[in-house]
């Protein structure tokens, strides 16, 4: 079968039992609490949580998708054999419309007309909050599976990281020591601190049963495909073998998997409406885009000398590639087909742009004798040239150069800058590192942002409770918790505490909104907006307002961002922790839950 045919007999099997196909949701989901779609059951939060109505809106309580997924975590992880950043997911769905033991059955019968072979199956060993999943466990037995392994929460339990919503225990399907089909059953909702995978459900109370069951499942295309074809890996198979077979003979085959995956995940990007950007999805799309220009440039092999250096001639025709998906994936997501002038367009934009900042980038780096790690930053920094194009232009210039003491470089400058700015290009680490801010992924993303409004109100909080000889001393916001400290000179008492939650709290419930502009600073320090002292700020800086109904600001700050643009996207506020550290300074933890 090929990949159309493997697609079509998913949604096939299950309309035949009752489901509705229902069309891929946009990569940019409407759930504010991630940033691009990861996962088939997102466009249908709202009927497990009992906020819509599936009868009503699909004719059923049953439905079945292949959803266009994204998943930043792995984007590091592309060029081995087995991850992706796009990825179809195909899924059945129920909203209290059949039970666990159908779920099973189903994903039984369809494994094995598909020819399929289960090798094991694992289930939820259980908890002091949820209990072990008996019922799977005894449906899988009478299936005459026998290999049936018990697992902790970190692997069987699915729920929203950093976020809430429906989740619950999971029973997963293994096919050749491969992970094929996660089965959820969605009996609980979890409330933000009781998210994500490894520590949803923790008896900390924020666990709270659906009122109707659910079923979620997700299994990824690519993989099932792989498996049926009998490829060593996703890039052998129909979905990708094409794009492969586009590239130059001499690019490695780390590369050219790169390529198409990136290749793929530009295509649906662009067309489902992302453009490139400094931040959060248009960031991602810029990062991908410019690992594949340079990857592309370095294809070109030698050509990285000389005036001729960046025509795309030595290397790969990209947009060739990106035709190639459109031609491959347009019918059956129309949307490809639709905006195909879009894809194209927007590459070449940023290409141009940045060509030309290779362009500068390479002159910059011909001058220089001897290239040292600081040199190899600078050019980084300021040209988004990677490491591996330094090393491999500069050759014996650079043959002191170690990707150590870059990445010690790297480390350095993270501490020092405090400014608000997505500083990678396509190397590894952090999504987001503003100094203030870390975030590792797109959802951690979501979840500094709040936490970094909430550190401007709670800064003003403390002003109006304490008075102004509060002044900020550091900042530092992880997606575990916002740490604040400032000056004063005691010990908060508990309802000065009290005070500050209730007034950040309050700006929260009466959904304000956060505005900022761009202004000298000299100008911004005269409107009074706060501003952390020990910082030197840039000749034109933004100014962060939350303004209340009437349009006076609560707070104000000189601030690089990025925040939330309404003060009803960030929950509830707790101080968690206080303390002193150093003379006059305290430091304060906080949350939103
Ligand atoms: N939501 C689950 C997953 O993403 C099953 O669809 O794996």
């Amino acid at each position: 079968m090929n990949s159309g045919e493997i697609r079509e007999k998913f949604l096939k099997f299950f309309k035949e039992r009752g489901h509705v196909i229902v069309p891929s949701s946009s990569l940019i989901p409407d759930d504010p609490s991630v940033l691009l779609t990861t996962a088939g059951m997102q466009q249908f939060k709202p009927y497990f949580s009992g906020k819509a109505d599936p009868t009503r809106d699909f004719g059923s309580k049953n439905t079945v998708s292949a959803q266009k997924c994204f998943r930043t975590s792995d984007i590091d992880e592309v060029g081995d054999e087995s991850h992706l950043t796009f990825f179809e997911m195909l899924g059945n769905f129920s909203f209290g419309g059949y039970s666990k033991e159908q779920a099973i059955k189903y994903a039984y019968e369809l494994l094995r007309e598909y020819g399929l072979k289960i090798q094991y199956v694992t289930i939820f060993e259980g908890d002091d909050v949820v209990p072990k999943d008996e019922q799977s466990h005894g449906i899988w037995q009478q299936l005459g599976i026998t290999d049936i392994r018990e697992q902790p929460k970190s692997e069987n339990f699915w729920g929203p990281t950093g976020s809430e919503g429906p989740c619950g225990s999971t029973t997963e399907i293994f096919v050749n020591d491969i992970e094929i089909w996660n089965i959820v059953f969605n009996e609980y909702y979890c409330l933000p601190a009781a998210a994500g995978t490894a520590q949803a459900g923790k008896s900390d109370g924020s666990l709270e049963k659906l009122k109707t069951p659910g079923v979620d499942t997700g299994m990824g295309l690519e993989r099932l495909v792989m498996v049926l074809q009998g490829k060593k890996h996703v890039f052998e198979t129909d979905l990708f073998a094409p794009l492969v077979a586009e590239m130059p003979e001499v690019m490695d085959e780390r590369t050219k998997r790169i390529f198409a995956d990136h290749a793929r995940a530009i295509a649906f990007l662009i067309s489902d409406g992302v453009r490139p950007s400094n931040k959060e999805a248009g960031y991602v799309l810029r990062r991908i885009m410019r690992r594949v220009i340079v990857q592309s440039e370095l294809a070109g092999a030698g050509s990285f000398s000389g005036e001729d250096i960046l025509g795309l001639g030595g290397g790969l025709d990209i947009i060739k590639v990106l035709q190639k998906v459109i031609a491959r994936y347009g019918d059956f997501y129309p949307e490809l087909k639709k905006n195909s002038g879009f894809v194209v367009e927007v590459f070449k934009q940023e290409n141009e742009k940045f060509q030309k900042t290779l362009r500068n980038g390479l002159k910059e780096l011909s001058r220089i004798d001897g290239v040292s790690a600081k040199d190899a930053f600078r050019l980084y920094e300021s040209f988004g040239l990677p490491y591996e194009v330094i090393k491999e232009v500069a050759g014996k210039k650079a043959k002191n150069l170690n990707r150590e003491d870059f990445e010690k470089e790297f480390e350095k400058h993270k501490e020092k800058s405090r400014e608000g700015q997505f500083a990678k290009f396509g190397g590894h680490g952090l999504l987001l590192d503003t100094g203030e801010l870390k975030a590792r992924d797109e959802v951690e993303v979501k979840i500094v942002t709040r936490l970094h409004t909430a550190t401007h109100l709670v800064q003003a909080a403390l002003r109006e409770v304490l008075g102004p000889a509060v002044k900020q001393a550091g900042s530092d916001i992880t997606a575990e918790r916002a740490r604040f400290d400032f000056s004063y000179d005691r010990k908060l008492e508990d309802d000065e505490i009290k005070k500050v939650e209730d007034w950040v709290n309050d700006k929260i419930r009466r959904k304000l909104d956060v505005k900022f502009e761009e202004i000298p600073y000299k100008d911004a320090v005269k409107t009074g907006a706060l501003y952390f002292e020990k910082e030197k700020y840039p000749a034109t800086v933004k100014v962060y307002s939350v303004t209340d109904e009437n349009g006076n600001a609560v707070s104000k700050e000189l601030c690089g961002g990025p925040h939330v643009q309404n003060t009803g996207e960030m929950g509830t506020f707790k101080i968690t922790k206080q303390e002193s550290v150093g003379a006059g300074i305290r430091r304060i933890r906080a949350v939103l839950q």
